[in-house]
């Protein structure tokens, strides 16, 4: 589904993503994983366009994406959410969807509707999939942070991706939150047919849902397999998992 080939990114000279090559298989649940700085949003970033590659090649289904703007990308299929919440804060939760919708797909359908009926229809189903039908007139900054991460995922969803980018998609949850959200990322990419691929600190969300993991280290790609390869690999047990697999 999505095929990355000696992928190069420096900064100043600094190399954050260091000749990264990684296919990932058509609805698989892949993470990426390493410590801070090792190059993972930069790595999801090249992917979607939204930074532009020193070299290397990006293959969405077979065909060169590399270096198209992240709009034409998102178009393609490649949807994403940030590390940092990217929501309308003083926007209601259905309006932030709404908004969504809008941009992913234009008003011509619904030219002649008010704009409160704008994709009424799209947005309560993409609330009622993300679960947060119940806050649909909730003003969004007022969401709790696993609310408001629900609302990012149906944000993300409104561009009907086939591959979905999530940087650190359970950060500053509570345990439940993060359980909920893994468990919500599971359902709705079995739904939609979706290819998943997050980033993630927490150890025991990686190792319970993704089939595939990446570890990188120092923008280099230090392994790729199952989460058992991966948790027997020695030099990533030696330079990152420690004792803590
Ligand atoms: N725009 C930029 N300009 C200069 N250096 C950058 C820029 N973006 C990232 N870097 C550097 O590149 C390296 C990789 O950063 P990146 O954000 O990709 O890491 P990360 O793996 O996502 O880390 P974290 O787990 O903390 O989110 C870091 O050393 C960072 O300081
Ligand atoms: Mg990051």
């Amino acid at each position: 589904m999505l095929e990355v080939r000696r992928l190069r990114k420096t900064f100043a000279g600094f190399v954050a993503v260091d000749d990264v090559s990684l296919r990932v298989s058509a609805q698989a649940i892949a993470a990426v994983i390493g410590p801070n700085g090792a190059g993972k949003t930069t790595f999801f970033n090249l992917i979607t366009g939204h930074l532009k590659a020193d070299s290397g090649t990006v293959l969405l289904e077979g065909r060169d994406i590399t270096g198209a703007p992240p709009h034409r990308i998102c178009r393609m299929g490649i949807g994403r959410s940030f590390q940092r919440t990217n929501i309308f804060a003083r926007l209601s939760v259905f309006e932030n969807i709404q908004a969504a919708l809008l941009a992913h797909q234009g008003h011509g359908r619904n030219f002649w509707s008010r704009s409160e009926d704008f994709y009424r229809d799209e947005a309560n189903a993409l609330l009622a999939s993300v679960g947060l039908e119940e806050k649909a007139r909730t003003e969004a900054g007022t969401l709790s942070y696993g609310n408001q991460k629900q609302l990012e995922l149906g944000i993300a969803l409104a561009s009907e991706p086939r591959v979905l980018l999530l940087d650190e998609p359970t950060a500053g949850m509570s345990a439940r939150e993060t359980h909920e959200t893994m468990h919500l990322l599971e359902r709705i990419a079995g739904e939609r047919k979706l290819t998943l691929l997050f980033t993630e600190h927490d150890m025991e969300v990686v190792f319970g849902i993704a089939q595939r993991i990446a570890v990188f280290y120092q923008g280099r790609l230090l392994a790729e397999g199952t989460p058992h390869e991966v948790r027997a690999d020695r030099e990533v047990r030696r330079i990152y998992l420690g004792a803590a697999a």
